[in-house]
């Protein structure tokens, strides 16, 4: 019976992907290129089985009156697709969680979600088979608590993988039931965990040069691909205790050698060589960073030596970090309030609270007009991108924008501004970057401009000068 020949498919493959989840759990190693490529489709892949199933449920619900029994009949067919879906799929996640670095609680609470699904699809597809068609009878009852547990455990793992995804706090960020604050990087601690270990609580009353200077470096270009949820190689640096226990070749610091230490040894190789890192052309450690780690290895890699006894370190480059704006934080509330008005976004560019915020306004730039940036009011200081790319802006809107002091990089291509608004923008004295590609403004108006802060503009001016027409 080609339904048994379903089912036993089914349950084969639900056993043998178990199997696979408890033997080779994601680890964080990258493996296999192949096995990466057709992994990556189970980002595409897994919403068949989400439709099907949520279609197999309103099929048996309008299909139970009369009129519409069909439906009922055709469901059983559509359960059996939507079984079938979720296995393809969580084969192909679990071949996306193995090959391709992936590891942590998150990783395996979606994985085993996903093959709890595929159990219960089975095992709800063979109730259906066996005991409900055409009357129902015996176990027959059983199938609609199954079902429901297979949506249910469905919503879940989905949410699961969101998080994954997006981050934690995707759905609920703009969730009217939250208080509002624009995403939860404000808050370092939990992957920037440098408070959060024992060794570093105990540096907080006498600062280490650990915690002061090796820990932020490594969190600022190392954590996002060595953390809790993707660890690669087995390497998490986000804490002393596992950045010193290494990862799957051993440990990567030899306290007292750092031409010994695997980690020293990445950090110094050529930018170009493959094993250098970070990888993947991410921006390097700047040179004073690489010094403070083989300093701080060199002096036996410890957790609490303070910062005074690193005398011989190059002091960083600017002694407090950085303060691009005002900490954005007590302006939550008007932070909301702009946003809700204008469609647009402003974003935290970092976790630090004075890195300032990106202005985005790509998902609907229509809406962003001279009236919207005349409501910028307190919050304009904070802003340090502003992404106005195909907006409705003009000159009356640039001049609000020269509230914006601390705007560093500006994108107004293919807007209507002109040169002569652009006389507005000459106070911005931190202006670094500015985008005026398809504008009004041609190549020969450009060269002329002489804007206070002389930031690079887009598109050069070509070097023969102004363009013969
Ligand atoms: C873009 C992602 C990425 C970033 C950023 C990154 N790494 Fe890696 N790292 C990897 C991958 C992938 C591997 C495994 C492949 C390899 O060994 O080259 C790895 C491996 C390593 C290893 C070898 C571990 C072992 O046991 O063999 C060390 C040490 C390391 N990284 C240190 C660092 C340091 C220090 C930084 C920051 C300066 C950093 N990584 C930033 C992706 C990254």
């Amino acid at each position: 019976m080609s339904s048994r020949i379903v089912l036993l498919i089914g349950l084969i493959l639900t056993l043998a992907l178990a199997a696979l989840g408890v033997s080779l759990p994601p680890d964080g190693v990258e493996r296999i290129a192949l096995a990466q490529f057709l992994g990556r489709f189970h980002v595409m892949a897994v919403h068949l089985p989400i439709g099907l199933l949520l279609a197999v449920a309103v099929m048996d619900l309008v299909g139970a009156s009369p009129r519409h029994r069909v439906l009922r009949e055709a469901a059983g067919f559509v359960l059996g697709f939507a079984t079938l879906s979720a296995v393809g799929s969580a084969l192909l996640g679990w071949l996306l969680a193995f090959a391709g670095g992936y590891s942590g609680k998150l990783v395996s609470q979606h994985m085993w979600g996903g093959f709890i699904l595929c159990a219960v699809s089975v095992l709800a597809l063979a109730v259906r088979r066996s005991f409900v068609a055409p009357e129902r009878r015996g176990l027959g009852y059983a199938y609609p608590p199954l079902l429901l547990l297979a949506i249910v455990t469905m919503l879940w793992t989905a949410h699961q993988g969101g998080k994954l995804v997006h981050g934690e706090t995707f759905l609920t960020q703009h969730s009217p039931f939250r208080t509002p604050s624009p995403g939860k990087v404000s808050s370092p601690g939990k992957k920037g965990a440098v408070n959060s270990t024992p060794a570093a609580n105990a540096a907080a009353t006498e600062a280490s040069f650990y915690a002061v200077r090796v820990a932020p470096a490594l969190d600022r270009t190392c954590v996002g691909c060595h953390n809790a949820n993707k660890h690669k190689a087995g390497l998490r640096l986000d804490t002393y205790a596992l950045l010193m226990q290494g990862g799957e070749n051993g440990p990567v610091v030899k306290a007292g050698d750092p031409a010994g230490s695997e980690l020293y040894h990445r950090i110094t190789l050529p930018p170009e060589d493959e094993d250098f890192m970070p990888s993947d052309g991410k921006k390097p450690l700047a040179p004073e960073e690489v010094k403070w780690i083989e300093l701080w290895i060199a002096a036996g890699a410890s957790a609490t030596a303070p910062l005074s006894q690193f005398t011989t370190a190059p002091a960083p480059h600017n002694d407090t970090p950085a303060i691009l704006a005002p900490d954005y934080q007590p302006y939550l509330a008007k932070i909301a309030a702009f946003e809700k008005q204008s469609g647009g976004r402003l974003v935290p560019r970092s976790r630090h609270p004075t890195d300032g915020l990106i202005l985005r306004t790509a998902s609907a730039p229509s809406q962003c007009t001279d009236a919207v940036l005349a409501q910028l009011g307190p919050v304009a200081g904070l802003i340090v991108e502003a992404e106005l790319a195909r907006t409705k802006i003009t000159d009356t809107g640039l001049r609000a924008l020269a509230a914006c002091k601390n705007l560093r990089v500006l994108d107004l291509s293919n807007t209507k501004v002109t040169a002569a608004g652009l006389a507005s923008l000459a106070g911005l004295e931190k202006l670094e970057r500015l985008n005026l590609t398809d504008t009004g403004i041609d190549s020969a108006a450009i060269a002329r401009l002489h804007l206070k802060a002389a930031p690079q503009i887009y598109p050069m001016p070509s070097a023969e000068g102004p363009e013969a027409n």
